[in-house]
């Protein structure tokens, strides 16, 4: 009846003979028992063990059953494990006091074999129950933490553009006739540059709740990375151009990763550009590829302007909006490297930054290396 391993089960009792009365019932619906001859050692017993049920008899020498139960109720480590009574007590007093330190049920001695199974199955069954609801519990409430740091970039970031546009667009619907055809450009072309800024923050914020929700969709195939990085780098050619900047690929050509092809060519993309944006004129960006028995690593470095240490730990934080102007006044989302990282752990990989402020940066991930081929 139970999934995964048999439940453990600790009996505590003073007797020899009744721990053996017990444990041979159990025993036969395949429970994993253990046994302590005092509360002390069974203390002990719980705190190496994680036991999923106790059965604990009362009148013990030293230290009786509710001093052990009690016990175990004020550890936070021992405080869930269902704990019930097996005693020959069973006055109202013992009853009281029994469930007041925190026991779950009682079975009185002598005990019919039936009734102690049913009770020790519909508790242990208890405890699966609430282990459940508890994660199920917490998994919520991370959903519900992202979607509020989610709301809350649409609410600031997202707004912003929109408000741009609307404000300048009413400006020229209004006033049209009295602008020169140059202004009319000069609005047409923020209008350009705001509305693709707006596009790819929207993209991002898309692309990351999906990855949130599970429902990005990962199809792990062989990718030359040689091949990936140059047709990166051919993309951004223009933009490094401008700046001066040389990129060289120096990824063997022997580098075959087992990944997702889209975010791949997404990580690749995003820390070539920054490795761009954030490279003063007649700076350099290279990226490197090694492999070992298990993995492939690729390095994208700069001697771009660095990152202090505090803010690296930002970079990576949705709940925090840390995006700065590149050298020549370039903007961006400031969810690049969220989503660089999240991409590349969903491919079992590790995505690491290491950077200097005034000497440069390397960000570097690791993904499975192919099986087969190779
Ligand atoms: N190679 C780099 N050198 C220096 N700073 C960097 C580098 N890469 C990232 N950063 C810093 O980390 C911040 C976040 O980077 P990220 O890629 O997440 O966002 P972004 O580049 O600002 O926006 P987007 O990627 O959407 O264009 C950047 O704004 C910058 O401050
Ligand atoms: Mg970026």
């Amino acid at each position: 009846m139970y999934q995964n391993n048999n439940p453990k089960i600790l009996i505590i009792d003073d007797i020899a003979e009744n721990i053996k009365v017990v444990a041979n019932v159990l025993k036969k619906h395949n429970f994993n028992i253990s046994f302590a001859k005092s509360g002390a050692n069974g203390i002990e017993k719980v705190k190496k063990i994680q036991f999923d049920l106790i059965l604990l008899d009362i009148m013990m020498p030293e230290m009786d059953g509710f001093e052990v139960c009690r016990l175990l109720k004020k550890d936070i480590k021992t405080k869930d494990i269902p704990v019930i009574f097996l005693t020959a007590k069973t006055d109202e007093m013992s009853l009281k006091k029994g469930f007041e330190t925190g026991g779950v049920d009682f079975i009185t001695k002598p005990f019919k074999s039936s009734e102690l199974i049913a009770r020790v199955n519909s508790h242990i069954q208890l405890k699966l129950v609430q282990e459940q609801l508890k994660k199920t519990n917490e998994e919520i409430q991370l959903a519900n933490e992202n979607k509020d740091k989610l709301l809350s970039i649409i609410a600031h970031d997202l707004r912003n553009p929109f408000s741009v546009l609307i404000a300048f667009s009413k400006l020229l619907v209004d006033s049209y006739d009295e602008f020169s055809k140059e202004d009319v450009m000069i609005y047409i072309k923020s209008f350009y540059q705001t509305s693709k800024q707006g596009f790819s923050l929207l993209d991002n914020l898309l692309k990351w709740s999906k990855s949130q929700t599970g429902k990005m969709e990962i199809t792990p195939e062989r990718l030359d990375l040689n091949d990936l990085v140059e047709e990166t780098v051919t993309l951004l050619n223009s933009q490094a151009l401008n700046k001066n900047i040389k990129i060289r690929n120096k990824v063997p050509k022997n580098i075959f990763a087992f990944a997702d092809l889209n975010m791949t060519l997404t990580v690749l993309r995003n820390l070539i550009s920054n490795a761009i944006k954030f490279t003063n004129s007649k700076g350099k960006v290279s990226v490197f590829g090694e492999r070992n028995k298990k993995q492939i690593k690729i390095i994208v470095t700069d001697n771009g302007v660095g990152i202090d240490a505090s803010d690296i730990k930002k970079i990576l934080r949705i709940d925090i909006k840390h995006s700065t102007s590149g050298t020549v006044g370039e903007r961006g989302t400031g969810l690049g490297i969220i989503l660089c990282k999240e991409f590349i752990e969903k491919n079992n990989g590790e995505f690491v930054i290491e950077s200097k402020p005034g000497i440069g940066s390397k960000f570097s991930f690791t993904l499975p290396k192919i099986e087969k081929n190779d």
